[in-house]
């Protein structure tokens, strides 16, 4: 009989936010199929399961998938393409062989995950296979428990958002929202930290660092960051109120 295709959230960090059904979901499953960020680079997402459900005896197959930006309104990048269409393939053959495969994915599979990408890119080649998405915690989640701070009550918007200064959509969402999440902030610090101080907002700001791990750092006074190397795993939350 063919396999499940699950795609596995599997939170922020701290393998204690991994839910219990992403738990069970990995332990059954005969194959992990872990992405990673660098080539023959470490998965954090397999790290972050590794705490906490046994490898052994599965079957682990790291695929790297480059980090190039992905804009939804044009193709993708050749390269991001090719390794969604390799993982792809890899997929179906464990599947048709008769095993059940986990891709474990940080934080939730429905936040910029290449959970998602994977799973349409499935979709798209028309195979007939079985797929189930197990919601995660979320680095957004996280980065506010740490912070100690609300993303939205009463009646409230919250807004998230890449945080990329390619189409000039940072103001505008800043104006029209009551509380911004920024992800993938690591690289443009220096000039959100310009940005938010014009707009009269620098203090409404907090950075998170490594939520939910053990070097979580906070930064409650954003202007600390300006030169310094962020690490990749950072969320900055602004909230007006
Ligand atoms: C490709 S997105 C993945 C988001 C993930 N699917 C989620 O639901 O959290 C990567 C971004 O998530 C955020 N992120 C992931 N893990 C984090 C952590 N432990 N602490 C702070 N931010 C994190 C950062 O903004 C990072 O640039």
């Amino acid at each position: 009989m063919q396999g499940t295709f699950y795609v596995v959230g599997v939170g922020p960090g701290d393998p204690g936010l991994m839910t219990l059904k992403a738990a069970r979901i990995l332990e059954k499953c005969d194959v992990w199929f872990a992405p990673s960020a660098f080539e023959h680079g470490e998965s954090m997402a397999l790290n972050i399961v590794s705490g906490e459900v046994s490898q052994k005896g599965k079957k682990i197959l790291t695929h790297h998938f480059p980090m190039k930006p992905v804009h939804r309104d044009k193709e993708p990048d050749p390269e991001v393409n090719g390794a969604w269409q390799k993982a792809a393939k890899i997929i179906v053959d464990c599947l048709k062989a008769g095993s059940d495969v986990a891709f474990p994915t940080l934080g939730d599979p429905a936040i910029y995950s290449t959970g998602f990408y994977v799973w349409e890119t499935l979709q798209k080649s028309g195979a007939d296979i079985k797929v189930k998405i197990i919601p995660g915690v979320s680095a957004i989640g996280a980065t506010s428990a740490a912070a100690e701070l609300p993303l939205c009550l009463g009646d409230e918007r919250l807004i998230v958002i890449p945080a990329t200064f390619e189409n000039g959509q940072m103001r505008e969402v800043l104006a029209h929202s009551d509380t911004v999440v920024f992800m993938k902030v690591h690289k443009v610090m220096d000039k959100l930290v310009k940005l938010l101080d014009e707009l009269g907002l620098v203090d409404n700001a907090v950075l998170v660092e490594r939520t939910s791990l053990g070097d979580q750092k906070i930064w409650k006074n954003i202007r600390d960051t300006v030169g310094k190397d962020i690490h990749y795993f950072s969320t900055l939350l602004v909230r007006k109120q």
